[in-house]
């Protein structure tokens, strides 16, 4: 379907694939992981012909079609809901406006086109084509109203969900997507889970998400050390698997028997524990022909993630009273009262998402609130991880020059203090001088994490921290913060960091707000609780 041959690419001195060679297939679904900044976008952008590696080749199967999942929420503003899906299909939609163009300039030379033409919109299916895009709109919950509306004037979940229609819509032969489920709600993200594992056709997807990674891929493929390495299976087998291999390679005088039933009793594990269908198949591939020996170790690194505080703060850390947000009229959450006490790790959550954003942009002074007031306590000190850190990464700035921009002092001003920083967000060496714009999705979250690092606040403020952080960044964040001494007020999707850092759960809903301590599975599973934010949200 779709092959890769001799492909190399290098930044400078460093190499990010050496002579790939490789083939993706029809009906499978290669879930594509690897550390951050190994290599996986720019792997995409070059399959999707969208940037030229440094030598090799990339080739689709004639009369096939790629799409790709656009990752610029706002490069159709300027057209419509219903127009931004049938973008989707490029060259049906160029044949269409011909038809359209010819027709408002009509003669007998531009109808016998016309006729032309329209022979290949019916072949492609044309006639259907704005009834699929609604439809597949509708499946997405964008209701028919909007269908005409301008791209720009929906909110931020409307846009994703429409940009994802336009990335399925006429079922695509290769679909290309690059952390998808980052942007989505949780309950986009099981309807995007449930179409990709009944579609038949060949996906592409990069994810640092281990659930959807479970749920939709036949095989994962590993970017590392270069190369790029296929192994049929979801990610839970391929991570289990490349951990037996660690731990056979490390036993290496353990007798060639016992490795064979450890090899053994791992397979009966695994083949018992069969899910759905799709996979199931491909499961039984995977497991006549597993090779322990296939299996590299990995080359994968966990940051040092380590956060002090200059002071301790006082008692007093946040008072909030009647705070108020809406967007465009909607309100996000009001009647907010909160007092927050020393060493609360508070997980902020709520069905919208952007309510807990704007939440953290007010008290950061970023927005301003429709009501209410907040006040920091005099000993506190505040470093905030915001959603969007777009705004940090727009010069060319080395690395080195870009973290002193929040030095304080002169000894922070020096090389080697502001290395070692970079140094235990795993940038040595050559790669603390690159520059700040070429940076990847993950690494810019590890230079933000620096920049909190350096600054010693005794209150973090994040918000979706272990967006675009690889495993190895989010199980060494998760620790940095069960850890921390000061205070903490974070929102994520990711379930695990929730429940294990949160000592209190504090929801903000259109009705005010609810507030508990307790842990974030045992709010959930409360029913009281289940009843009463049910109400709020009316
Ligand atoms: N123009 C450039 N010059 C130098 N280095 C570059 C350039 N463009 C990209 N890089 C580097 O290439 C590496 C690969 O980047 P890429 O965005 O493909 O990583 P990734 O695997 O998608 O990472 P992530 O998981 O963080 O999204 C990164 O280290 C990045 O800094
Ligand atoms: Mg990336």
């Amino acid at each position: 379907m779709l092959s890769v041959s001799n492909l190399s690419v290098q930044f400078g001195k460093r190499i990010l694939f050496d002579e790939v060679n490789t083939t993706f297939n029809n009906g499978n679904c290669y879930g594509i992981i690897g550390a951050n900044g190994a290599g996986k976008s720019t792997f995409l952008k070059i399959i999707a012909g969208k940037q030229e590696p440094t030598s090799g080749h990339v080739s689709l199967e004639a009369g096939k079609r790629m799409s790709v999942l656009e990752q610029d929420h706002n490069k159709h503003d300027e057209d419509t809901v219903l127009d931004t899906v049938l973008k989707g299909n490029k060259e049906l939609y160029r044949i269409k406006s011909e038809i359209d163009a010819l027709y408002a300039d009509y003669t007998d030379e531009n109808a016998e086109k016309i006729g032309e033409l329209q022979v290949k919109f019916e072949e492609m299916n044309g006639w259907n084509a704005e009834s699929d895009a609604a439809a597949m709109l509708s499946n997405l919950g964008i209701k028919e109203d909007v269908h005409y509306t301008l791209m720009k004037d929906l909110d931020g979940k409307q846009k994703v969900r429409v940009l994802l229609a336009q990335a399925l819509f006429g079922n695509p032969d290769v679909l290309i997507m690059d952390e998808p489920t980052n942007d989505l709600d949780y309950e986009t993200i099981t309807w995007l889970e449930n179409f990709l594992a009944n579609y038949d056709n060949c996906v592409i997807v990069v994810s640092h998400d281990r659930h959807f990674l479970d749920s939709v891929c036949t095989h994962i493929s590993d970017i590392d050390f270069g190369k790029i390495n296929h192994f049929s299976g979801n990610y839970t087998f391929w991570y289990e698997s490349s951990q037996l291999a660690a731990r056979q390679h490390a036993q290496q005088n353990k007798k060639a028997e016992e490795k064979k039933k450890e090899l053994e009793e791992f397979i009966r594990r695994f083949s018992a524990n069969v899910a759905k269908s799709k996979q199931a198949t491909s499961r039984k591939k995977m497991i006549d022909k597993l090779n322990i020996e296939d299996i590299k170790r990995s080359s994968r690194r966990y940051p040092a993630i380590i956060f002090e505080r200059d002071r301790e703060a006082g008692d007093q850390i946040l008072n909030v009273e009647g705070l108020a947000a809406s967007i465009e009229g909607e309100t996000l959450f009001k009647n907010i009262d909160l007092n927050l006490n020393k060493g609360d790790k508070v997980v902020v959550f709520s069905r919208d998402s952007r309510a807990t954003t704007a939440f953290y942009q007010i008290i950061n002074n970023k927005e301003q609130a429709d009501a209410g007031k907040f006040a920091w306590g005099v000993t506190t000190t505040q470093s905030y991880l915001p959603l969007d850190n777009s705004e940090f990464f727009k010069n060319d700035l080395t690395l080195v020059d870009w973290l002193r921009q929040w030095a304080t002092t002169e000894e922070e001003r020096e090389e080697v203090f502001i290395r070692g920083f970079l140094g235990k967000m795993i940038f040595s060496g050559e790669e603390a001088l690159k520059k700040s714009n070429v940076l990847s999705g993950g690494e810019k979250v590890r230079c933000m994490l620096s920049r909190m690092m350096m600054v010693r606040a005794n209150v973090l403020m994040l918000d979706e921290p272990t967006n675009h952080l690889d495993l190895e960044s989010i199980t060494a964040f998760n620790n940095s913060l069960k850890n921390f001494k000061g205070t903490v007020l974070f929102s994520t999707h990711d379930h695990e960091f929730a429940q294990t850092v949160a000592n209190r759960v504090v929801e903000l809903t259109p009705n005010g707000i609810i507030d508990r301590y307790t842990t974030f599975d045992e709010y959930m599973q409360d029913s009281k609780i289940k009843d009463l934010r049910d109400k709020m949200y009316q």
